[in-house]
Order: structure tokens, then C-alpha cells, then sequence
């Protein structure tokens, strides 16, 4: 990817509800010289979220936004919004954030507002992504960056990722193969969206990228 010297990095506040494995793959990747995005903010709906000590012994801005606090959905969302609005958000990436948001919350950030979820969506929505892949006994599975819709996981895909199901794996085999993956394409994805390459169409998301034909998975591997 390329950022010409000058143009300015997008805002990016980054949601969290736990240990934000995937937000430090995003702050990590934000450190390039060139990566289009800046993490601007880190919030959490849980004040013990171990994801927010990290975020601040790295310096970043954090915020504790304890949603017990708050009388209902709709207020936590709203002064989420107004937050993000303050502090210049370009764009919000739920990484871990284990909340519904409201309608209204989702039409405000349309198109700006990207989630990752552990499964080839639109398989596999909801929790409990990868016990329920092995359960169905699918031999591929893996990761989805996709932009947010008020219908849980649902919205146009930006990235995938697959990985191979193995015969001896457990649940948490699988989701530790599945994170590894998710920790490649969010940084990636989110640069994407942050560049302006990918651009969504009607429900789908029109990537300017060449894809290699060649990066095919198959599992069991072909005899
Ligand atoms: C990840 O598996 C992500 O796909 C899902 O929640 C998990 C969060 O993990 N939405 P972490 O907090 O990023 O480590």
C-alpha cells in the first residue's frame, strides 16, 4: 500500500470489550510510516478490559465507557457517537466489542464502521463460531472483516481469510488458528478501507486490489 507523503492518515477508534488481540494487530500495523490509518482512540464498554491497559502503556488515547452506567442501549450509543464525533473519528473498528448497536448508532457510522468475525460469514454468525464449525464438520473455515449493518454480522465483506479444519482439532485449536489469521487481515482490511480502495457497492465491496488466482485453499489437500 502506499501513502503519499502529506496525505493524511485517517482517525480510527478502535472498540473493544477484552483482551484486544485484534486491536494490537491494528495498532501495530497503524505504526508503519506509510499504513493509511492512524488509531486515534481506543474505547471500552468494560473498564477491566484487558485490552485498555495495553492500549495505554502504548500512550494511546483510551476511554472506559462502562455501559451498566448507562439507562439503556440507546443512551450508551449515543454518547459513544458523540465521543467519536469529538475526537474527529474518521472510522470505528469493533475488534472484540461485544455489544449490539442500535440502529441508529449503525446509520450514523454506515460505511465507516467495520467489524472482524471468526467464521466465513455468512456462515457461522453469532458466538460460539468455532464449536458450532466443527460441529457441522466443515473442513475450512476462518475469518471475515466486513462492514457493519444493523443485522448481526451482516454487511458487505472487505477481507477473508481461510484456514484448514483438522480432525484432531478442539474448539480452541481451531479459534487459535482461525485469531492467527484474523491478526493478517484486519490491518490489512482496514487499510484498505482507510485508502479508499475498498469501496462499497450497493451490498458488496468493490476492491481495487489484483488478486492472486493462485491462493487457493483446499482441505484435505488435493491427492
Ligand atoms: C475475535 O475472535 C474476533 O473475531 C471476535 O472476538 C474476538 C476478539 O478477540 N469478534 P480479541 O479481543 O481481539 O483478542
Amino acid at each position: 500500500m502506499t501513502q503519499l507523503t502529506g496525505t493524511p492518515k485517517r482517525r480510527v477508534a478502535i472498540l473493544i470489550s477484552g483482551r484486544g488481540s485484534n486491536m494490537k494487530s491494528l495498532v501495530e500495523a497503524a505504526r508503519a510510516p506509510n499504513y493509511p490509518a492512524e488509531v486515534a482512540m481506543v474505547v471500552s464498554n468494560r473498564p477491566d478490559a484487558l485490552g485498555l491497559e495495553w492500549a495505554k502503556a502504548q500512550g494511546l488515547p483510551t476511554l472506559a465507557m462502562d455501559h451498566t452506567h448507562y439507562e439503556d442501549r440507546a443512551h450508551f450509543d449515543c454518547q459513544l457517537s458523540s465521543v467519536l464525533q469529538s475526537a474527529k473519528i474518521e472510522l470505528v473498528a469493533l475488534a472484540g466489542f461485544m455489544r449490539l448497536l442500535t440502529e441508529s448508532f449503525v446509520a450514523a457510522w454506515h460505511d465507516k464502521l467495520i467489524n472482524i468475525h471468526p467464521s466465513l460469514l455468512p456462515a457461522f454468525k453469532g458466538l460460539n463460531t468455532h464449536q458450532r464449525a466443527l460441529d457441522a464438520g466443515v473442513r475450512v473455515s476462518g475469518c471475515t472483516v466486513h462492514f457493519v449493518r444493523t443485522e448481526m454480522d451482516v454487511g458487505p465483506i472487505i477481507q477473508q481469510a481461510a484456514v484448514p479444519v483438522l480432525p484432531s482439532d478442539s474448539a480452541e485449536d481451531l479459534a487459535a488458528r482461525v485469531l492467527a489469521a484474523e491478526h493478517k487481515i484486519y490491518p490489512s482490511a482496514l487499510a484498505l478501507v482507510a485508502s479508499g480502495q475498498a469501496v462499497v457497492d450497493g451490498d458488496q465491496v468493490r476492491s481495487t486490489p489484483q488478486v492472486n488466482q493462485q491462493q487457493t485453499l483446499f482441505s484435505p489437500p488435493l491427492q
